[in-house]
């Protein structure tokens, strides 16, 4: 009986099939949270399991945003082993249902009672065909500046509210011989930067045209010009080294005083928490000048990968419903820097930065501007979002001015399609 995944089922398994207990109970985790603070995050989850005689096989694959990860997925399905747990992100998921590769998950998330408690926007991403494939983690959202507090108070720098203030911000910090910016040059990082540089330019309405309806006037028009100037004078501000910097190196950046402001997801909260910070003493967080009251959103999901084993199967479903109770998602998301992926969970373990995300998610999913990330998997497939990478990542290194960008915007994601 799938409902009743314990010892029991597991003990069935093993003797049916003569392989051990521990063999059977094991579940092997895909993942790329290989960063400190993504890894005490992690922790909580391998802990969580192992009270419960889960085993836990890592898969890590370094690489934020997920690519090299997924690549690695890959190569896992076409060799026909595929690991039971994957972290994964939006459209990825429903392109693996779509596949057929992935377990149904509908008799744990009955029993718990997902679909009473996850966000509809989640769930667009976590059920394939009306059927749930994925048990979503968390939530994070890409519009947020984190910010060195001791720098800004030397400075007087206020929270900039406005595009122009933060730029004015932004020199300030420069000036006094500091990394204004700190950042690492990879695509994906880069295209993070540019979900809150396109949201600050055109809202929630822009933001939607350009990333998820595609619309070339909107990819190819004036504001994605001008959303390529700002990300010019962004450029303006980073370092010589950025080339290549993990990002969790650029956040270590800010949170020693070396660089004033990194423009990330909330995992770099993970970051900060990890090195012992406190928000509001020693960091701030705000969101990108220009975009309050827009979440640009990504939650990372556990699909489990159809496997035919009695006992990890139950090792799957077992995962899926730790994820989903209401104490993990607190525990995990306040080490993860994200917001509970239920709408039932508390605030009050959270720290300010994360109480104004739950705020936030809840005030943008009321009012309709919640919206999937381009840069991280939830407004496109990923053949769109790398075409987008590429054009953005060659602006940012010089390759193409603002108007080519933003035509070899329009011409790459045609091809894409
Ligand atoms: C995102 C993921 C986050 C974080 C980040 C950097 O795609 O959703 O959980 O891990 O990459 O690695």
């Amino acid at each position: 009986m799938r409902g009743y995944f314990g010892k029991t089922l597991t003990a069935m398994a093993a003797l049916a099939l003569t392989t051990s207990v521990a063999v059977a109970d094991d579940v092997e985790v895909l993942h790329w949270w290989t960063s400190g603070g993504e890894a005490a995050a992690l922790g909580v989850l391998k802990e969580d399991l192992a009270g419960k005689s889960i085993g836990w096989n890592d898969m890590p694959v370094a690489g934020g945003g997920g690519e090299a990860a997924m690549t690695a997925v890959r190569a896992r399905v076409t060799a026909g082993n595929p690991p039971t747990a994957v972290q994964m992100l939006g459209f990825d998921i429903q392109d693996w249902a779509a596949e057929g590769a992935l377990a149904n998950l509908d008799e744990v998330a009955a029993a718990e009672g997902w679909d009473a408690v996850v966000p509809a926007a989640l769930q667009a991403f976590s059920k394939y065909d009306g059927h749930w494939v994925a048990a979503p983690v968390n939530v994070h959202s890409t519009n947020w500046v984190w910010a060195n507090k001791a720098v800004m108070d030397e400075l007087g720098i206020a929270e900039p509210t406005t595009w122009d203030e933060f730029v004015a911000a932004l020199q300030k910090v420069k000036d006094s011989g500091r990394t204004a910016l700190a950042h690492g040059g990879q695509a994906w990082q880069e295209a993070t930067m540019f979900d809150g540089v396109v949201l600050s330019v055109g809202g929630p309405e822009f933001y939607k045209a350009a990333f998820i309806d595609l619309d070339p006037a909107a990819l190819g028009g004036e504001q994605m010009v001008e959303a390529f100037n700002r990300m010019a004078t962004l450029r303006s501000f980073v370092d010589d080294n950025f080339s290549g910097r993990d990002w969790n190196l650029a956040s270590a950046m800010v949170i020693n005083g070396e660089a004033g402001f990194q423009i990330m997801g909330d995992w770099a909260k993970g970051e900060f928490i990890n090195a012992g910070k406190v928000p509001g003493v020693d960091f701030a967080c705000f969101r990108v000048p220009g975009t309050a009251g827009v979440v640009t959103f990504n939650s990372d999901q556990f699909a489990m990968f159809a496997v035919a084993d009695a006992g990890a199967q139950a090792a799957q479903a077992e995962m899926a419903r730790s994820i989903m109770s209401p104490a993990f998602q607190s525990a995990f998301n306040v080490v993860k820097g994200s917001v509970p992926s239920r709408t039932d969970v508390p605030n009050d373990a959270f720290d300010d930065c994360g109480k104004k995300a739950m705020a936030d998610l809840a005030a943008a999913a009321e009012g309709g501007t919640l919206i999937g990330s381009m840069a991280h998997g939830h407004a496109n497939r990923a053949a769109i979002k790398n075409a987008i990478y590429d054009v953005v990542t060659a602006h940012f290194n010089g390759e193409y001015d603002a108007e080519t960008a933003a035509a070899e915007l329009v011409t790459a994601v045609e091809a894409a399609q």
